[in-house]
């Protein structure tokens, strides 16, 4: 049986459902590829035939990304049980391009889905938005594959290009900036620069014919798409919104004034749909997930809650920390969350301090110090720069308490840092005396709670880091002072384009 519908015409047939594509007496995506093989004369030359995770996105724009599950941890620190996806879009115009690439682990499955929207057109552009190797792995195939395709990208990505694949791109790279723009035909694409969300090459793109802006690192989440393309197709908030929050705060969550400065760019673009390079894509409810981003990325507690996190050796921490959280509940507070700071990945811990206004930090005193775990999560947290959180402390230490100032110590460092009471000490494992003690912090946490002052003075403001920022482009460079040779790894202007912020 020979047939001449292609297999985007395919794709939009299976759309219709069974019954139609049934009706219309077509094959199967698999028996539809073997066909066309055998009549382009390549039967069995290709190891995968098909349409692969090919999603149609708008009518001449498909997704041809693929996610995993294999990979235990992305980036080698955070883990991904539920997957991840690596997305990347292909606009098909008079002229046709590519939206980023992906990671190494799925290049099989996203080379058959570019080869089953593509069919036999070649590729004009490879549009390098982020250079991060999660979204460019496969740029030296795409390059192979398609010698004369056009790269499109900042000065700073074809800086790195050169530098991840060993390689000068030369003249197959056009560098471009904030509002510079590539017609494809119908389309035109407009590109808006974002430095350090969160490397400092990072574009966005912006479709003026579909409103879609392709936004890189930023709306992505960690998971695997499981069929489902749209954040609509899926229970976001409840199976989602954890790992996008972890995701961001993890990934994104320093840098949070470069977030800030993209938001404000993007309230003047009519967006209709976000495409990120990891996660759903957002075509409902934009307003939803960027007042999520507006909250994570200027330090506002999501939640006017409490998270308590303790680190507790035989238990006598344990017991307190879970005291406190029972007292709390028992006064009103809702959605107290209990963490066990050997058992809970820093990872998950640093999305709920994002989320969480109230945070008690429960530690054993550890060779003179604070408990290992919970020390390292404190400097995960100075590390991703929280602010404008209130802490109350518990110490405990069988003969020589001293963990409690000394987590102090770090939360001082964090700007707007307040606190709900003095820290609290005890010894080995709470008393009686002990339990009305704490049944009085959560008192004073709860005294904290909307908006109530803090019952002790709040920390002296952190001595922020030095910043200089680019007047060109914006990247922010942080250091007493500019080098005097510095230039700007984004745009290339020397120190007299940048002023202290
Ligand atoms: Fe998903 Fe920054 O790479």
């Amino acid at each position: 049986m020979k047939t001449d519908m292609t297999r985007r015409n395919f794709l939009k047939a299976a759309a219709l459902g069974t019954a139609s594509v049934a009706a219309a007496g077509l094959l199967s995506p698999v028996a539809f590829a073997q066909e066309e093989e055998k009549a382009s004369g390549f039967a069995g030359k290709k190891k995968f035939a098909g349409i692969g995770t090919v999603r149609e996105v708008t009518e001449d724009i498909y997704y041809v990304g693929a996610s995993e599950k294999r990979t235990q941890l992305f980036e080698n620190v955070y883990p991904i049980p539920r997957g991840v996806a690596y997305n990347a879009y292909v606009i098909l115009d008079e002229k046709t391009a590519l939206v980023d690439t992906v990671d190494r682990s799925v290049t099989g499955q996203f080379f058959e889905n570019l080869e089953a929207v593509l069919e036999d057109r070649k590729l004009d552009y490879l549009i390098v938005d982020h250079m991060e190797p999660d979204h460019s792995s496969a740029i030296s195939e795409v390059l192979v594959r398609f010698p004369d395709v056009q790269i499109v990208c900042t000065k700073a990505a074809a800086l790195m290009i050169n530098n991840f694949f060993a390689t000068d791109i030369g003249d197959k790279a056009t560098t471009v900036g904030t509002g510079d723009t590539l017609s494809l035909g119908r389309h035109t694409l407009t590109f808006v620069q974002a430095p350090m969300v969160h490397w400092p090459e990072v574009m966005m793109s912006y479709d003026d014919v579909s409103g879609i802006l392709f936004s890189a690192d930023a709306f992505g989440s960690f998971g695997a798409l499981n069929g489902n393309l749209f954040a609509d197709e899926v229970s976001f908030e409840t199976e989602w919104l954890a790992d996008a929050r972890r995701y961001y705060c993890n990934i994104v969550g320093k840098y949070g004034q470069n977030v800030q400065d993209v938001l404000a760019k993007a309230a003047d673009i009519d967006i209709r749909m976000l495409c990120p390079t990891h996660g759903p894509v957002w075509r409902e409810n934009l307003g939803w997930i960027l007042d999520k981003y507006d909250k994570w990325s200027s330090y506002t507690p999501e939640d006017e809650s409490v998270m308590v996190v303790y680190g507790s050796v035989y238990g006598g921490t344990e017991s307190a920390a879970n005291m406190v959280a029972a007292r709390l509940s028992q006064k009103g507070v809702a959605n107290v969350c209990v963490y066990d700071v050997s058992k809970t990945h820093v990872s998950e811990l640093i999305g709920e301090a994002f989320r969480c206004s109230h945070i008690v930090l429960a530690s054993i005193t550890y060779n003179m110090g604070i408990f290992t775990p919970m020390k390292n999560f404190l400097l995960d947290l100075e590390a991703h720069g929280l602010k404008n959180r209130t802490f109350a402390f518990i110490e405990n230490g069988s003969w020589s308490p001293a963990s409690g100032d000394l987590m102090k110590e770090i939360t001082d460092r964090l700007e707007g840092s307040r606190y709900a009471s003095e820290k609290y000490t005890f010894f080995s494992s709470p008393s009686a005396a002990d339990y009305e003690a704490l049944d009085a912090l959560a008192d004073a946490v709860i005294a904290s709670m909307g908006g109530g002052e803090a019952a002790v003075e709040e920390a002296a403001p952190a001595a922020a880091a030095v910043q200089w920022k680019c007047k060109v482009c914006g990247y922010v460079y942080e250091g007493e002072e500019l080098p005097e040779d510095y230039t700007c790894p984004v745009c290339g202007v020397g120190p007299d384009q940048f002023e202290r912020i």
